[in-house]
């Protein structure tokens, strides 16, 4: 049986963060199935096709990965697609609380299933999308935490300046969770 995990999110745009993510979770499991959540309460900048789009470009050289997006619930996702494993990055304890309460309500719904969190490298602790959209949109440069096809999204994006939703929460990582 292939080990299939779902690593789930808004990706709203996808990060070297969660880039990062991916590759490890790629060395532990055989398919890795990066899914967007398109229900999220989040407005979104990018459409589920553009972020479909990006992430099948930042992600084609990691072996296993691919990309999907889903409505409704992640564990009713997981079952269809035969998968038991809901990878999430813990960013910083702060991530925690969040993180607890969403494993714990998945795994009412879905006692088969498990989550497992893995641990960014430390140079993207403090990233977030939405603090990624802010400075981008400030004039800062955030090449380093963009795949190149990411960043000349978000650049046409910004110089449209049509549909860019402002940042839901650009605050850190750690007073972001805190106030959900
Ligand atoms: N690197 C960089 N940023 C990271 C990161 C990493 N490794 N891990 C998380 N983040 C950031 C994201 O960019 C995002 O930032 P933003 O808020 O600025 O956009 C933030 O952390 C939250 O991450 P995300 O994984 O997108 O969480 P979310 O709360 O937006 O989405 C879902 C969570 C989509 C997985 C969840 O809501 C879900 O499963 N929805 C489906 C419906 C459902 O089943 N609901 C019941 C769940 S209990």
């Amino acid at each position: 049986m292939p080990r299939i995990a779902v690593y789930s999110g808004s990706f709203d745009p996808i990060t070297n963060g969660h880039i990062d993510i991916i590759r490890r979770a790629s060395r532990v499991f055989d398919h890795v199935i990066v899914a967007i959540a398109n229900n999220s309460s989040k407005t979104a900048t990018f459409s589920v096709a553009e972020r479909l789009r990006m992430i099948e470009i930042a992600i084609r050289d990691i072996p296993g990965a691919d990309v999907d997006s889903f409505e409704g619930l992640l564990v009713d996702y997981l079952k269809r697609k035969n998968a038991r494993v809901v990878i999430r990055g813990i960013r910083a304890v702060s991530d925690m609380d969040y993180e607890f309460q969403m494993a714990s309500m998945n795994r009412q719904l879905y006692p088969e299933m498990e989550t497992v969190f893995m641990m960014p490298d430390e140079n993207y602790t403090y990233l977030s999308s939405s603090m990624i959209k802010e400075v981008a949109r400030l004039g800062a440069k955030p090449g380093d935490y963009l795949p190149a096809t990411v960043l000349q999204m978000l650049k046409k994006k910004l110089s449209a300046r049509k549909g860019f939703a402002k940042p839901s929460r650009a605050k850190s990582a750690s007073s972001k969770k805190r106030s959900r």
